[in-house]
């Protein structure tokens, strides 16, 4: 028998709303029919209890820390493969054979290049510029490069629009910081793995070679695994909603990359490492934290606490291994900032205010301490979050696409302003 959720009314009218199953996860109750039935909208600021679609990509169960991309755990992804397989399954919903795996690669590396006149929109800025501004600039700008392949209803479009986006943002982030360095651009090179490309591109200089540190280039990619997709977050909404009126693919990106720059998301990484230099020294956690409960402070744990996660952000957990083997790695195991971090996390998980209101460490409070030690500046840390972002942008973008149930996004409100009324000649205002 059908599940229906029945809503009574003062006036005692009983209305009828179907209740939909998924395949794991939460039910929804199908109100589409809600005002056409009653006249009301619904009221949820912030949709906490609001499903924006359907989707088939990435599951997350907050109250368990789990996250799969189209099943899987993330902690058997970051293990058992790198981010351009990650990408595959993103896309297509399985992993890839040897095969395919080499097919995809391939394209991919084949596309990291941009137009030679892509280079002349960094000169417009300023070189102390914020590396997202670059960002949200120049991706945009790409739609002025491919009106071959703008037709969002055509497949192929999409398809190659995919490619063009995961293979050049690594080259286009890695532009923005040699920009604002104040170095030359490095080409992409066919002959290494993406992550080891984009270190490259980030790190090495005309003046000698660069050497290429396999655990660091292992550290980024499981960075970027741990950062590709995560159901209908702030700026995956932002993608959908613009792409819902049917802009091309490199305007959604640019708009997901913009809502992904606030500090309450993508931002936090690069606001959580500014609050551990901030406090500067385990001595100061108890003020700090004193400051933080004192609502008028305005003060927040930065890379604590999640609209989701009621429990450990799984890829926190991945984050803080990365962590280690990356400062191992570099002899940098005494790191100030990791002691004060894990000092802090300590502190923070025994203190009633934030045990009472479930907030735990996410993604973003280990992931800047790992690409400081990467040697990536904090200014680039959401940048590097975008590049991993991509990839969820577009499966997500292209399934919305290829949704029959798919229109355009016009939330509704709750009106509170004047009624109507009438305009008065300005000598009777
Ligand atoms: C990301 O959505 C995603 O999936 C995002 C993301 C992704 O992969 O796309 O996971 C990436 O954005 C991770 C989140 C990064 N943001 C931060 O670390 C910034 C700090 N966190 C907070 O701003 C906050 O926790 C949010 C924005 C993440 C979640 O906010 P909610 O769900 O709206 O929760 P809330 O603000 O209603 O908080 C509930 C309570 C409040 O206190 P009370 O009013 O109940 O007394 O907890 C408090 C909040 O004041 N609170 C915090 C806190 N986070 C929430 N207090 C101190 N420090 C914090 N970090």
């Amino acid at each position: 028998m059908d599940k229906k959720a029945t809503l009574t009314l003062n006036d005692g009218k009983s209305l009828d709303f179907p209740v939909l199953s998924g395949s794991i996860g939460p039910e929804v109750i199908d109100i589409r029919t809600l005002y056409a039935k009653s006249g009301m909208f619904t009221y949820d600021p912030g949709f906490l209890s609001t499903a924006s679609c359907n989707s088939s990509i990435t599951y997350i169960d907050g109250d368990a820390g789990v996250l799969l991309y189209r099943g899987y755990p993330i902690e058997q992804l970051a293990q058992h493969c790198d981010f351009l397989e990650t990408c595959y399954l993103l896309l297509n919903g399985e992993l890839p054979n040897a095969r395919d795996k080499d097919a995809f690669v391939s394209t991919v590396t084949r596309h990291t290049m941009v137009h030679d006149q892509l280079t002349r929109f960094f000169t417009g800025f300023r070189r102390d510029a914020h590396p997202m501004a670059v960002l949200v600039g120049v991706v945009g700008a790409l739609s002025a490069f491919y009106h071959d392949s703008l037709d969002i209803n055509n497949p192929e479009h999409r398809k190659i629009s995919a490619f063009r986006l995961i293979a050049k943002l690594p080259t286009i982030v890695a532009m923005a910081y040699k920009y604002n360095t104040g170095q030359p651009f490095v080409y992409p090179r066919n002959d290494l793995s993406y992550s080891a490309n984009f270190m490259r591109m980030m790190f090495a200089v005309p003046a000698e070679e660069y050497k290429v540190n396999p655990v660091l280039v292992r550290a980024l990619d499981r960075i970027l695994i741990l950062h590709a997709d995560h159901e209908q977050n702030a700026s995956t909404s932002t993608v959908r909603l613009s792409g819902s009126s049917g802009a091309n693919p490199f305007a959604c990106i640019a708009a997901g990359i913009a809502c992904l720059w606030g500090p309450a998301h993508g931002g936090a990484n690069e606001a959580a490492l500014n609050m551990l230099e901030e406090i500067g020294d385990a001595s100061k956690i108890p003020e700090f934290i004193k400051q933080v409960k004192d609502k008028n402070s305005g003060s927040k744990l930065m890379g604590f606490g999640h609209r989701v996660y009621k429990n450990y952000d799984p890829r926190a957990k991945l984050m803080r291994e990365t962590c280690h083997e990356v400062l191992n790695e570099l002899g940098l195991q005494n790191d100030r900032l990791f002691k004060l971090a894990m000092a802090l996390e300590k502190v923070a998980l025994e203190d009633e205010y934030f045990v009472s209101r479930k907030l735990y460490p996410n993604v973003d409070f280990y992931s800047g301490i790992v690409q400081r030690a990467l040697g990536i500046p904090v200014s680039m840390f959401t940048c590097i979050f975008s590049l991993a972002r991509t990839v969820g942008w577009i499966a997500q973008w292209n399934e919305m696409i290829s949704d029959p149930e798919q229109k355009i996004g016009r939330p509704r409100q709750l009106y509170k302003g004047a009624a109507r009324r009438e305009v008065q000649p300005i000598d009777k205002r």
